[in-house]
């Protein structure tokens, strides 16, 4: 069958790739130990779990929503309001079937076959996603370690920036788990400003932030608004990524692009995940602030751990991830990770799968508890010591 050529773009994600490999390990009774992908383990809180209860036996609740629920609209305004300081109108917000959603239709509805997007190296995938399935071209913005791995804007040769017509940022950041320093959001949205391009920041994280502090909206920076779309999810921040909800939130026309491109494609959110999310978004807060601790306990067990075992890695400042840098007697990514989940079951990401630029990298999520994170560790450390024997 001569599938469309596109689709030569679309290799099964790396997790499918994995699954097989697990599976083939499953088989052999193997015990496996997953810290690939970034799904919580962690349940929603009670009180949003009630909601869906409740919904279940009201048959209204199955018909298509088609719209977002104005008191969705009123929840995130509210939520935005009291988080960031941010004031926005209903106009500013379109919910989603998750940010992937928007990932893939936001490109969609801003641009033309043969337009220029700017994406991160590494950054998550499906940034490249959208682009490709708008048949436009990356310019890819490569995020170095020494310059605390943020693009560098002032170094896109001024024809890229002038034909660019979307800029992709994304901090708190999958993979390498950074935060927003100060004045960045002021000086993406100086740059977009200048060079008429729109900005996606995909605050997927934007609640996973450790040592106390906080991430940030790129809408709070001045101008951004008038330039920018930011995508905040209510998968990792209330532990809902099977329910699918997130929200576009930003310039209006921006927003309403992209609800009307959507409106062709899907029939609206599930209602009960709509009235989920708003007991979420209006609900108390604590259950983030015991997040946050559960992840920074997670995160500091990994790496101590991993220390011990002889392997220094670098502390995310967000998310639920650990970028790690692969000591220099191991292989690249794909093949170190290939070759520890072969020897020893724990399953990590390489980092070739972000871009070029993870290939001496491979991340590794927070996503299991610390005793199987520390029993994880041990078999990394095993597995290092076999690497440096067989050198
Ligand atoms: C950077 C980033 N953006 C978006 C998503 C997807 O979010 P959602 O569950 O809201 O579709 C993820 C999920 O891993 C992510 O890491």
């Amino acid at each position: 069958m001569p599938f469309a050529d596109k689709m030569s773009a679309f290799a099964p994600s790396v997790f499918v790739r994995l699954e097989k490999e697990l599976d083939a390990l499953r088989a052999e009774g193997r015990e496996i130990i997953d810290l690939s992908v970034g799904t919580p383990d962690f349940p929603p809180a009670g009180h949003i779990m009630d909601v869906l209860r409740d919904c279940a036996s009201d048959p209204d609740m199955y018909k298509y929503a088609i719209r977002d629920y104005n008191e969705l609209t009123d929840a995130a305004v509210r939520w935005y309001k009291r988080r960031y300081g941010v004031s926005l109108e209903r106009e500013n917000i379109c919910g989603l079937t998750g940010s992937q959603d928007a990932l893939a239709h936001l490109p969609l509805a801003l641009l033309n076959p043969g337009d220029t997007a700017l994406l991160p190296d590494p950054g998550y995938p499906m940034f490249r996603t959208g682009v490709l399935l708008a048949n436009a071209e990356i310019y890819t913005t490569p995020l170095y370690e020494e310059g605390g791995f943020l693009p560098d804007l002032e170094a896109i040769p001024r024809d890229v920036a002038q034909r660019a017509k979307l800029l992709f940022i994304s901090y708190p950041a999958n993979p390498i788990g950074r935060l927003a320093p100060d004045g960045f959001f002021e000086r993406a949205a100086r740059f977009a400003k200048k060079h008429g391009i729109i900005v996606l920041h995909d605050n997927a994280y934007s609640e996973l932030t450790f040592d106390g502090r906080l991430g940030g909206s790129f809408l709070s920076a001045p101008g951004a608004m008038e330039v920018g779309v930011e995508l905040n999810s209510l998968s990792k921040s209330y532990n809902l990524t099977g329910a699918r909800i997130s929200f576009a939130v930003g310039r209006a026309d921006v927003v309403a692009a992209l609800a009307r491109m959507k409106s062709n494609i899907d029939y609206g959110i599930f209602r009960p995940v709509q009235r989920m999310a708003v007991a979420a978004l209006d609900g108390p807060q604590d259950s983030l602030d015991a997040l946050r601790a559960a992840y920074q306990s997670r995160r500091d067990a990994l790496c101590g751990a991993l220390a011990q075992e002889g392997w220094h890695i670098e502390k995310p400042e967000g998310t639920m991830f650990c970028w790690a840098k692969l000591p220099e007697y191991a292989p690249d990514s794909g093949e170190f990770a290939l070759n520890l989940l072969r020897a020893t079951g724990v399953v990590v990401v390489p980092g070739i799968s972000f871009g070029d630029l993870g290939n001496r990298y491979v991340r590794i999520a927070l996503t299991q508890t610390e005793e199987r994170i520390r029993a994880a560790c041990e078999k990394i450390g095993r597995h290092l010591r076999q690497l440096t024997m067989n050198n």
